[in-house]
């Protein structure tokens, strides 16, 4: 039976593709792929505390490809990397766990082998059925991956003929198993996971409007790339948490002890006087919750002037009610980054009441980021956002237009 026909893989903007990304589904009707080596690469950069993994999201995401690849025989050596060890073996940051959950989830064994090039790894590979999984060790334990020494690339294209990239969140780093290794491979294609990133977020590069978007996070810094692309192209923009105060201070609004980027002063007052030129409405908290300090805050106020004394750390209840308005009305709703101090639970409500509003709008609801996600999961609403992005700081340069290097490597002729 045919599979399927698939929808395009849109590109990034800044990508010009000379050839259409191969789909994985492209792939296995051309070849064969049974008891043949498959490389995948995949993101399994999963939060871990004490051993144990908090939230597997990235694992499952991963399991739409791993089951086709396992279906079509496929013999699979599995590679991502797992925080920033720095080139150096870090037993805490060891991917086995990993192995040991994505057995669970595929309900098959799921081999581990300590390193992720050499002859360990060979004769490890060498065993595989097929259809079977190899998890290998964390790529960063070499510092040739984020180095993307030539020398390692060849040794990770070593292991196999075919490559699948699905490491949608690791795509905007040129690193050894996203970029380097591919022109050592034979066959190269995009996983399922990847090519359903860059459809869903292709929806924000073409948006349906009004396009209305939420940004958050401690940094104006952080979000300054995007915010100035989207100001281009949305027609809503709610900036919150810490990144707030720093405009509501361009604005010269008092903002008392709360965070803020001096050095980023000039930046924000450039974006307002963009946005208003172009129309596109860049709402500001208007209302705030306030402490006297982050430990064992001995006061906790919602004000609409911050006192000299005080920080900010939430959009205050009319600020979220305005914002979630918004998100009601967008016709493309596209999330990142929390409104306050989302871990500590008095902080939080802001996030969370945006996390219903984009949950609840009709329209096409697109969210990335690890705190917006978390809010979205912890208010029960995960179900009803169309896209949850497995890409943070992936999520944010591929709607800023920018080149993502995982994705750019594989647009070449099969
Ligand atoms: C992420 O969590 O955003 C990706 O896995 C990339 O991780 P990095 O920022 O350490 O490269």
């Amino acid at each position: 039976m045919r599979a399927p026909a698939l929808a395009p893989i849109v590109p990034p903007p800044g990508v010009m593709l000379l050839v259409p990304i191969q789909s994985l589904e492209t792939l296995i009707e051309k070849i064969d792929l049974r008891g043949r080596r498959v490389f995948v690469r995949a993101d399994l950069n999963v939060p871990l505390k004490d051993g144990r993994i908090t939230d597997d999201s990235r694992i499952r995401a991963s399991l739409p490809t791993l089951e086709r690849l396992r279906d079509a025989g496929a013999r699979i050596l599995l590679a991502s990397h797992l925080g920033r060890p720095k080139g150096q073996r870090v037993p805490e940051l060891s991917l086995e766990p990993v192995a040991t959950a994505l057995a669970g989830r595929l309900d098959c064994p799921v081999h581990f082998v300590g390193d992720c090039i050499g002859d360990e790894v060979e004769a490890a590979a060498a065993r595989l059925a097929d259809g079977g999984i190899l998890l290998l060790e964390n790529l960063r334990f070499h510092a040739g991956e984020t180095a993307n020494d030539p020398d390692f690339a060849r040794a990770l294209a070593r292991l196999a003929d075919t490559y699948v990239n699905d490491a949608f969140g690791t795509a905007h780093r040129a690193h050894a198993s996203t970029a380097g290794m591919v022109p050592f491979i034979d066959h190269v294609a995009a996983g399922l996971l990847m090519q359903k990133e860059l459809d869903a977020l292709g929806a924000a590069l073409h948006p349906e409007r009004p396009f209305v978007c939420f940004l958050g996070g401690a940094k104006v810094s952080d979000k300054l790339g995007v915010l100035e692309a989207l100001i281009e192209r949305a027609e809503t923009i709610g900036v919150g948490g810490a990144m707030a105060y720093t405009f509501l201070l361009a604005r010269g609004e008092s903002v008392g002890r709360s965070l803020v980027e001096p050095e980023r002063l000039d930046d924000a007052k450039r974006m307002l006087a963009r946005a208003d030129e172009r129309d596109c409405r860049l709402m500001l908290p208007s209302d705030h919750v306030v402490c006297d300090r982050l430990e064992n805050p001995t006061a906790i106020r919602t004000v609409e002037t911050i006192p000299e004394d005080m920080m900010g750390v939430d959009i205050g209840p009319e600020t979220a009610e305005r914002y979630a308005e918004a998100a009601l009305a967008g016709r493309t709703i596209l999330w990142n980054g929390p409104m306050g101090i989302f871990e500590i639970d008095a902080f939080s409500k802001g996030t969370e009441r945006l996390a219903r509003a984009v949950a609840a709008s009709k329209g096409r609801s697109i969210v990335g980021g690890g705190d917006s996600l978390a809010a979205v999961n912890k208010v029960g609403v995960a179900r009803d956002i169309d896209h949850l992005s497995t890409g943070g700081g992936a999520s944010l340069e591929f709607v800023q237009g920018l080149t993502l290097p995982g994705i750019a490597a594989l647009d070449r002729p099969e």
